[in-house]
């Protein structure tokens, strides 16, 4: 295992003791909302400091991007972090969440491991030495069609601007499938595709701390992760599909003739 990995690991499992601790007692927290639909608690945040203090312990000068303290630059060594993915069901004792941490060096992904301290499953990806889950290899499902796939999904409750988009995507990929979830942790979503549970996932309006740990998973499991449109910008513009290769292909496809003007740019 990588020596970074082996930090963030220690991270990630600090922060989820703080999350399955207060995950009885959700009622006592402290919420504040940031946006519509956009909730934060006093949990995402004391998850987010038992991340970054154990990360600056062992490396003091790496930089920060955190979902709930911003960004700290400065060094070519990049931590990306979401201390809390799935809020809203946490807050609402709905058992699907997890903490998503990434590495970037020189602005490539190195790194990257998605923990649901529920089941006790740690995801973790390194460049070029592929997927784990826990101590077993993972690799994304071989399905090559949408007939008979089981594809995840977000919904757009926070910035609605490309809802009819993304309702026309579902029509067209829904009749299609097995079936689509929302499951509402887009980072443990991405580490489902890497581990062959969900054969495929798209989701518009995603920030780089929801996938950049999950992207990469996915890629060492052996699948592809683009933008909407099927290019490479998706860390720009948080708009992703992932799967397999030939399930990607298929996806992209169905999607397609339902982007906007606005998607494709
Ligand atoms: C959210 C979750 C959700 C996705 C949203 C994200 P948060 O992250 O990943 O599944 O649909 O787009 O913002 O706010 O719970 O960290
Ligand atoms: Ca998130
Ligand atoms: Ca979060």
């Amino acid at each position: 295992m990588h020596p970074m990995m082996n930090i963030a690991i220690r991270a990630a499992r600090s922060a989820g003791s703080i999350l399955l601790r207060y995950y009885e007692r959700t009622d006592t927290l402290n919420i504040t909302q940031k946006g519509m639909n956009d909730f934060v608690s006093e949990v995402d945040r004391s998850s987010e400091k038992a991340i970054i203090d154990i990360l600056h312990g062992a490396y003091p000068n790496h930089a920060i991007l955190a979902e709930e303290s911003g960004k700290q630059e400065g060094n070519e060594y990049q931590w990306i972090i979401d201390p809390l993915d799935g809020t809203t069901n946490y807050l609402h004792g709905f058992p699907q969440f997890s903490i998503s941490i990434a590495l970037k060096h020189k602005g490539v992904l190195e790194q990257g491991l998605v923990y649901d301290p529920l089941r006790d499953e740690m995801f973790t990806a390194s460049r070029g030495a592929g997927a784990l889950l826990n101590d077993r290899r993972i690799r994304v499902s071989n399905r090559k069609s949408l007939d008979g796939a089981l594809l995840g999904t977000g919904f757009p409750y926070k910035d609605q601007s490309n809802l009819d988009a993304y309702l026309n995507m579902f029509r067209a990929l829904i009749k299609d499938t097995a079936g689509i979830r929302r499951p509402g942790s887009a980072a443990l979503d991405l580490a489902y595709v890497a581990a062959g549970r969900l054969d495929g996932f798209w989701e518009l309006g995603l920030a780089e701390w929801d996938f950049a740990a999950g992207a990469l998973l996915v890629k060492e499991a052996g699948g592809t992760v683009s933008d909407i449109a099927g290019g490479r910008r998706f860390l720009d513009t948080g708009n992703i599909i992932a799967g397999g290769l030939r399930l990607h292909t298929a996806m992209s496809a169905a999607i397609r003739p339902h982007l906007t003007d606005r998607l494709q740019a």
